[in-house]
């Protein structure tokens, strides 16, 4: 890790732009820290998935169980509906500005070029008028639901079509790193902390307090069991 950091500041540091000149030090330090922070964002979503995956025992066993079935930590299906259920339900990134580039209509609202609008991504996603029991925390509802991007209240990356939009090119990758994390999470040999796991709502971005701790379950073991 140490080794890859220091080559990520070794290419930002020397990166030269279209004119062959070294990039401005604060745009080099804002792109070599946009190397790491999706993947941070994606830690605070495990957060998430600890503190659900704690509260719902009967789900931790079914994923443990889908894990052992098929002998791999990536891509089970129940783990990644749960993980698709965190990013649902999570208020980590409940809304997302932006300003329009032209004058525009929205549901009879008009817009002038410049003037602020507000996707309202938790909303959206948590949306009585768009999904059963809106308020329940129920991964099964993503069981056997390949076609996500198709779900057009389901926008915790942004919304539209990620080839001709803005909508987040790393949403696929997120979902995998979190059903792996999901699963591994998952194994009776980890026991996730009870304590810290409150959310503090009036923050943003938000999180578990803790962020999610965990421990061997086996309190004399001294290695992690995925070492
Ligand atoms: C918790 C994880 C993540 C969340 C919540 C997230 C969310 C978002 C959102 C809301 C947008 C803006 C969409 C819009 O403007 O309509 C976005 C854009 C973007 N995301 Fe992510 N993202 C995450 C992880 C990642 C990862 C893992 C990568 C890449 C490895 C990534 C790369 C990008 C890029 C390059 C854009 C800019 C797209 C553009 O403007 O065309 N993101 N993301």
């Amino acid at each position: 890790m140490r080794s890859r950091l220091r080559r990520a500041l070794h290419e930002w540091a020397w990166h030269r732009n279209t004119d062959r000149e070294l990039l401005p030090a604060r745009t080099a330090g804002v792109e070599l820290q946009n190397s790491i922070r999706p993947m941070i964002a994606v830690a605070r979503f495990v957060a998430f998935a600890a503190k659900e995956l704690h509260d719902r025992p009967e789900w931790r066993d079914r994923i443990a169980a889908e894990t052992a079935e098929r002998g791999s930590l990536v891509s089970g299906p129940l783990a990644t509906a749960f993980a698709q259920e965190i990013r649902r339900t999570a208020p980590i990134v409940p809304m997302l500005p932006g300003r329009a580039i032209a004058d525009i209509e929205l549901e009879g609202e008009k817009v002038t070029a410049g003037g602020r609008v507000v996707l309202d991504i938790l909303g959206t996603n948590t949306d009585e008028l768009s999904w059963e029991r809106a308020d329940e925390f129920d991964p099964a509802r993503f069981v056997g639901v390949e076609d996500y991007e198709s779900l057009t209240a389901f926008i915790p990356h942004g919304g539209a079509d990620v080839a001709s939009g803005h909508r987040c090119p790393g949403e696929k990758l997120a979902i995998a790193g979190m059903a792996a994390a999901v699963a591994t999470l998952s194994d009776p040999r980890i026991a996730i902390a009870g304590t810290g796991l409150e959310v503090n709502r009036r923050r943003l971005p938000t999180k578990p307090a803790s962020g999610g701790r965990v421990r061997s379950a086996d309190a004399s073991a001294s290695r992690c069991p995925f070492r």
